[in-house]
């Protein structure tokens, strides 16, 4: 079988494997609220390309020899479905008609649509308290070291919050409407959508038994990862279709948001998505372990359609 098929089939699986992982964990469609359990599963379960809790468990592999070792992996599943849940959250926050005011994510309509904008809200709310609820009960896992289990929360609270994705969206929020700077927009790249990349990765060092250096590169890797992502992703709102993307195009116009294609335009912006994640691929090589896969599932990114 050629590389990239095998690379395909794999990716294939590991999706496979983590949504499994996203079901075992949601909460149990139940009570007079269960309306929210509901909201919750049916954002979570539509079909994300799940980026960041597969560079979570891929990291993690990079410190444990390849393997999943059976004490510490209910505590990495934990957190793989903790971090997926409070990325959906801003997924569903995102697209509010406060915000991105979107009606589709995921090939689906959008939480708020479906449920009305007060469930679309608190499903977001939902989301990110049940990520924290999940993550804490790593503690109850058997796992041998609670350091660095603590290590992980601080990482996961602090990415995802004001230093960190709603810092981000907080200045995208601001900054809508006139021209912005690129430094100030690299800011908002940086913590909109990488802080939870770097999250990502960092986590599964940390769980992976990574020294402090090796969870900095790790952090640096994600960065360069982060900020790719985002211009890709900005690539693809102006040249993709809502078919593939599973969500509508054109919502930075919509929305007059500045974005590296308004400021660069398509080529050149994907040259620097091109170059950020060469430097990430070339950053790997500074951690242990077998990154074949990771490699590819870098390269991959680059030319993503969705
Ligand atoms: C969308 O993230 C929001 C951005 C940070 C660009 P993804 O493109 O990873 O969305 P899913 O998880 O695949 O739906
Ligand atoms: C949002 O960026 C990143 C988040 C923190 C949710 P975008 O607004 O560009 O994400 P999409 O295009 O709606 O997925
Ligand atoms: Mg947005
Ligand atoms: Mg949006
Ligand atoms: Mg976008």
């Amino acid at each position: 079988m050629n590389l990239k098929l095998k690379f395909l089939e794999s990716q294939k699986k590991k999706v496979e494997e983590i949504e499994e992982i996203l079901r075992e964990f949601l909460p149990k469609e139940e009570g007079y609220q269960k309306v929210i359990m509901a909201a919750m599963g049916y954002s979570l379960l539509a079909g994300g390309k799940r980026l960041r809790p597969m560079l979570m468990k891929e990291t993690y592999l990079l410190f444990s020899g390849g393997e999943e070792r059976p004490q510490e992996k209910d505590a990495l599943h934990a957190f793989m479905a903790a971090q997926e849940m409070i990325h959906t959250y801003s997924l569903v926050h995102d697209d509010l008609p406060a915000m991105d005011d979107d009606e589709y994510r995921r090939g689906r309509k959008t939480t708020h649509v479906v449920f009305g904008e007060d469930m679309g809200i608190l499903a977001g709310d939902a989301l990110l308290n049940f990520a924290f609820e999940t993550a804490a009960g790593a503690f109850f896992t058997g796992f041998p070291d609670s350091g660095k289990l603590a290590a992980a929360l601080r990482i996961l609270s602090r990415k995802a919050g004001i230093y960190g994705m709603i810092g981000g969206q907080v200045i995208d929020v601001k900054e809508t409407g006139h021209a912005v700077p690129k430094e100030v927009l690299d800011t908002v790249y940086k913590l909109k959508t990488a802080a939870l990349i770097e999250s990502s990765m960092m986590i599964g060092a940390v769980l992976g038994g990574a020294s402090e250096d090796e969870v900095r590169t790790a952090e640096q890797i994600a960065g360069n990862v982060g900020l790719a992502f985002q211009i890709q992703d900005d690539i693809l709102d102006v040249t993709g279709t809502a078919e593939t993307l599973g969500k509508p195009v054109r919502s930075d116009e919509k929305n007059e948001k500045t974005t590296y294609v308004t400021l660069y335009g398509v080529a050149k912006a994907k040259e620097i998505v091109e170059e950020k994640s060469r430097e990430a691929v070339r950053m790997l090589n500074e951690l242990p372990g077998d990154h074949t896969y990771l490699e590819q599932l870098l390269v991959q990114l680059i030319c993503r359609e969705k």
